[in-house]
Formats: C-alpha cells, structure tokens, sequence
C-alpha cells in the first residue's frame, strides 16, 4: 500500500493537519481546496482560524470549494454544511478567500446545481479534505458508491440521517444531498483523509486493509497517487504495527 499514514496523538492532531496546510497554503497561495465538514474537521478549522489571525499564512487567494451539502434542509439549518463552514472557518479569515463555491441546493433545480458544482470541480482540485463515515462514506458517496461516481443527487442513508440529527443538529432528518463524486475526489491532486476518535478505528481499518469495494467507498481512495491518511491513535487503534510504523 503506497497510502502515508499519519498517526498523531489526539492532543496534537489538529494542530499538525492545520500546520501541514498552512505550509501547502505558503507553497501555494492559490490553492484550490475542497472542504468537508463535520465533526472531524472542526478542530483543524479553528488551528486555521488562528493561524491567520497571527498572520502565519493567508488565504485571500484561494479557493474553497465546498465537498457536499444537503438537499432538503433550510438555510439556516445547524447542520447545513455551507453554514457551518462560514461559522468554523471562513468567518474567521481576514481577509477572506477570494472565492468560496457552496452548492445552491435552495434554487429550484438541484439537477443544475450538480452540474454546476461538477463543472467547478473539473477546473481542478489541488488538495481535497475528508472526513470518514462511520459507513465508510466520504462526502456523501455511501455505500454502494463506484469510482466512477459522479457528482449528483445522493439519498442519504439510514445512519448518515441520525448523525445529522443527533450530532450536526438537523430538527429533522434529511433524506438526499448533492456530493461530489468518487470521481472528482480521485482526480484531485492530493487527498487527505482525517479520522479521529475510537468510534472510528474498525471503519478506518476496514477502508485501509479490507478489500477494495462498494460497500465502503474510503477503499477506493487507496487508488488515488498522493492519499494521507491523518489519524489521531484512537482511530489508528486497530491498525497493525507494520503499517502504523510502530
Ligand atoms: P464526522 O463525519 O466528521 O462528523 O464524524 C464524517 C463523515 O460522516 O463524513
């Protein structure tokens, strides 16, 4: 397996993650990124957030482009992952990046949207961030999920509802979103996974070491040319000590 794996403290994983992408950012300043949100990611957002308050990286010019949304959740949703991004991290950047693409699922054709957002994904992802589902979902490329997946219109499984509900704060479950797909998340540049916390260690070895398949999209990313894998040591519990470098 040619992944890099990264295993870090828990204390200290968001900061390294943070680090490593203000020295992409300073490599170049242009970068277009494409973000999640979610648990995992929260606390890389706020070492980001004072990063650039103390002025050691800046991202005026890059892009964000946002990993996933959901469909059938209003605006001002809790859990609506536009929302939450602006309040984690882009509401924090001074001065701001200079372009931010959520996907406009409040328009009246989401089928559009999809289009769109794709459209803004094939101009090219240099860096793309992941969180892992419990499911072994990334972005919302559940289960069932091919490679070639493209960017579309998702129904969110069973579990992804409860965790929009129970821990994003949804006051209702929603039930489709609009995701990138496989396909763009393969094609960018550089991908990392972030996977933190014990919850996660069976899914995270099942995407690393189980077979490549469907039933857990992560797999397919053991494809992609330059995956991290940034895991704090719950996560990385399960992980044999050859491939954890232990
Ligand atoms: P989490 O979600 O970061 O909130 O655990 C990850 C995901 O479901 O993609």
């Amino acid at each position: 397996m040619t992944v890099s794996l990264q295993i870090l403290p828990a204390a200290a994983w968001a900061d390294r993650v943070a680090e490593e992408l203000v020295a992409r950012l300073r490599d170049r300043p242009d970068l277009r990124l494409c973000l999640p949100t979610g648990d995992t990611p929260g606390p890389v957002y706020a070492a980001l957030a004072g990063a650039t308050r103390a002025g050691a990286v800046s991202f005026e010019r890059a892009s964000i482009i946002l990993l996933d949304e959901y469909l059938d959740l209003p605006p001002d949703s809790p859990a609506r992952a536009d929302g939450r991004l602006r309040r984690e991290l882009l509401d924090h950047l001074e001065p701001p990046p200079t372009r931010f693409v959520p996907i406009d699922v409040d328009g009246p054709d989401p089928e559009a949207a999809a289009r769109r957002h794709d459209a803004v994904a094939a101009e090219g992802l240099d860096l793309t961030l992941l969180g892992l589902g419990m499911n072994g979902h990334v972005g919302l490329n559940e289960p069932g999920s091919l490679p070639d997946a493209p960017t579309r219109i998702v129904r969110v499984t069973h579990g992804s509802r409860r965790v929009a509900v129970d821990r994003y704060g949804a006051d209702r479950p929603p039930t489709a979103g609009i995701t990138l797909g496989m396909d763009r998340l393969l094609g960018s540049d550089e991908v990392w996974l972030l996977v933190t916390g014990d919850r996660k260690s069976s899914i995270l070895e099942r995407a690393l070491l189980g077979p490549e398949g469907p039933d857990c999209p992560a797999s397919y990313l053991r494809r992609h040319r330059r995956l991290t894998v940034y895991a704090d040591e719950p996560a990385a519990a399960r992980l044999p000590p050859r491939l954890a470098g232990r």
